[in-house]
């Protein structure tokens, strides 16, 4: 028996996915559906690597980067085990693999995780069937363009290694894929599963008929089966797994003037008791689950043809080994729950969706229209249309009328992703704040040539939740930590919302009557608009606890910002005398331009204060990265 696994390490879902979408690739292709091999999708921790991956002839991974380089959580054990030294340099020499990376080439160590994992498998005698492919973000087509060409090359090398059974041939276009779930209505008046309910349109049912002769799909009595067993556990797993901890907004106020043109909110939620708050660390994130528009939620449903009030279950169909989220789901669920809290309707559509969508279109134009969007070829189109200018999948959905009413409900699994939690840094300290936490948000708004404004589903949700409301949450490790020694100085560059780790860093200090120094450099637009927490800096300054650094941008005719700020001869020394006592450097906030230009200014620093080369100033600062005394958290 042969065995191809297909392993992913992912953190907020996105190398799942793609691994999932991988699956279903090689299902069209009809690879693997010979009884000689089995293929596992799995993430790298979830598989039983000790025993099966030095007997499994081929592995495909898919492998996202966390943190600064770091591996993602979903491949930490898996990583262990790898960099064991015990290991023989040949223990995997039956196997051959190939890499994906995804990754964000504004990041310093861009595909990080991916790249070792590919070099250190080299180390174990494996085989590369290809050179580790590195997807990035900054990619104007997102993963598309670099998984399609991989898995051009890809498929002809796996399919040498595990052969199609002769006479099969693959799935025609024109055949719709099997959806991962299967969903059965209740009724509302008997609330018992009913699977006469909404059934599909007419030509959707001739689609399913279809792909019954090409996929192997469980038989409707399996999937009452699973839905009346999944009815009877009362499992919450969904809940629990997007965070515990209880919390109430007790504060949600702006912090930026009335007049100014970005809103930054403090948000402070306090546990309802003190025992259920997890210790964390200054430094952490706490994660919050955003909930869509009940307009948007309005809009699909209407448009395609559901009652918000009715419920249904929802179970694997037998694909993709199953996925966690849908077998997470509440049970049963309402169509209202699924579309405002579980469902991601209001992000720019993939491929996929396109590509969904286009079996349903009754309109022949909405149907070419749909099929170039989800080509390669139409990737470009597909750019501009959707991508460029931000359009929702809400918005897009608006634009093909032909498709309403046409998608069968389990569908709506393949058209949309789940939601992903978003990370704040808290902005507080356990040591100060024993019952809450507090993140500073910046809201996030803004205009594409769309008419409508742009709002981030996040941002816009959490600035709207009112002073009482109850919600779960999630805490997590960031990547920066303070020093052990509370005598080591500390400099802190945080710009805009990046200032707001290092409120947790300064009140901890404070609080724990650290006696290190305290450098922090903030920037904004101007002093009077947006100067986040400006009477807490103050008083800290003038209570001698902090040395406080600003740069306001519109302040002046030039533009002035903290990397230029710290280029004043006060500031360089400050930072050089903080460097020279072993202090520890921090960097925090927009991916983009800022963190380059930081550490541009730092290395001049330090040509400045030493006299050495840019090179030499360069591998200092490497240095003080490798041995955690230059830390940076960033996003885009
Ligand atoms: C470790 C970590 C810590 C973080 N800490 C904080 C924090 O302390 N405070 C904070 O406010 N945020 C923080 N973030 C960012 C936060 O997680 C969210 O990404 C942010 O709030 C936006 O989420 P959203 O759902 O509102 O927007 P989304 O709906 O996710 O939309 C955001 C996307 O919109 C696009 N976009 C945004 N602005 C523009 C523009 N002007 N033009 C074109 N496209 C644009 C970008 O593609 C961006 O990725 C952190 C992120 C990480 C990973
Ligand atoms: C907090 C955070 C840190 C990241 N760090 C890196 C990094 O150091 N290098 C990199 O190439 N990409 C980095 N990325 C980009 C991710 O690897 C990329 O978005 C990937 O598609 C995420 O996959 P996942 O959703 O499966 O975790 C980071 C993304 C986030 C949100």
């Amino acid at each position: 028996m042969q065995h191809v696994a297909l392993l992913y390490g992912s953190q907020t879902g996105t190398a799942q996915e793609v691994a999932e979408r991988i699956a279903r690739d090689a299902r069209r292709q009809r690879l693997f559906t010979n009884a000689t091999t089995t293929l596992t999708l799995a993430s790298m921790d979830e598989y039983d690597f000790i025993h099966r991956l030095p007997e499994a002839s081929c592995a495909v991974f898919v492998c996202a980067t966390t943190g600064q380089g770091t591996n993602p959580d979903s491949m930490r054990r898996f990583w262990r085990f790898l960099c064991r030294r015990a290991l023989p340099a040949d223990c995997l020499a039956r196997l051959r693999f190939a890499v994906l990376g995804l990754g964000d080439s504004s990041y310093v160590k861009f595909n990080f995780a991916a790249k070792k994992l590919h070099r250190r498998l080299v180390q174990l005698g494996a085989q590369p069937l290809l050179d580790v492919a590195l997807a990035d973000d900054q990619d104007a087509y997102g993963v598309d363009s670099t998984l399609e060409q991989w898995l051009t090359s890809l498929w002809p090398l796996i399919e040498k290694i595990a052969p199609k059974p002769p006479n099969v041939d693959v799935v025609p276009p024109f055949v719709l894929p099997p959806s991962r779930a299967a969903t059965i209505f209740l009724n509302r008046e008997t609330r018992q599963l009913d699977p006469s309910l909404n059934s599909p349109s007419a030509p959707a049912l001739l689609h399913l008929q279809q792909q019954r002769s090409y996929y192997e799909t469980a038989s409707d009595e399996a999937i009452l089966r699973l839905a009346e067993n999944a009815l009877q556990t009362t499992d919450r797993a969904s809940e629990r797994a997007t965070g515990g901890i209880s919390v109430t907004v007790r504060e949600n106020a702006r912090l930026t003037a009335a007049g100014h043109f970005q809103d930054v909110r403090s948000i402070v939620f306090d546990t309802q008791e003190q025992s259920t708050l997890p210790d964390y660390t200054p430094g952490d994130v706490l994660y919050l689950q955003p909930h869509n528009t009940p307009e948007n939620a309005e809009l699909v449903a209407d448009m395609m043809g559901w009652s918000l009030d009715d419920t249904f279950v929802a179970v694997p169909s037998g694909m993709d080994h199953g996925s966690p989220f849908i077998s997470n789901l509440p049970r049963p669920c309402s169509v209202r729950d699924l579309l405002t809290k579980y469902l991601d309707i209001a992000s720019v559509p993939r491929r996929y969706f396109f590509e969904v969508l286009s079996y349903f279109a009754m309109d022949i134009r909405e149907r070419d229209k749909l099929r170039e969007f989800a080509s390669m070829e139409g990737q470009e189109e597909r750019y501009s249309y959707c991508n460029r200018v931000r359009r929702t999948s809400v918005e897009t959905l608006r634009d093909f009328p032909s498709v309403h009413r046409q998608v069968p409900f389990a569908y709506l699994f393949e058209l949309f992703a789940p939601i992903r939690p978003r990370a704040f840094s808290l902005s507080s300290s356990q040591a100060a704040h024993a019952r809450s936490l507090h993140i500073c948000m910046a809201v996030v708004n803004y205009k594409t040539k769309l008419s409508e404004p742009r709002r981030g589903l996040c941002s816009n949700w959490a600035a709207e939740l009112p002073p009482q409301t109850t919600l779960l949450l999630s805490l997590g490790r960031g990547t920066m930590t303070l020093p052990e020694d509370p005598r080591t100085p500390i400099v802190m560059i945080g710009p805009g919302t990046g200032v707001a780790p290092f409120r947790s860093f300064v009140t901890h200090r404070v609080s724990t009557n650290a006696p290190g120094r305290n450098l922090l450099f903030f920037g904004s637009r101007n002093a009077a608009g947006d100067f986040l927490y400006r009477d807490e800096w103050q008083s800290l300054v003038a209570a001698g606890k902090i040395e406080l650094f600003t740069a306001f941008s519109r302040d002046q005719d030039a533009k002035y910002y903290v990397q230029h700020r710290m280029l004043e001869e006060d500031a360089s020394a400050a930072i050089w005398s903080a460097l020279s006592d072993g202090g520890v450097i921090y960097i925090s906030g927009s991916a983009q331009q800022m963190p380059q230009d930081v550490r541009a200014a730092l290395q001049q620093i330090v040509v400045a204060q030493t006299g050495q080369s840019e090179a030499d100033a360069e591998a200092y600062l490497a240095q003080l990265e490798r041995v955690n005394r230059l830390q940076v958290e960033t996003w885009s």
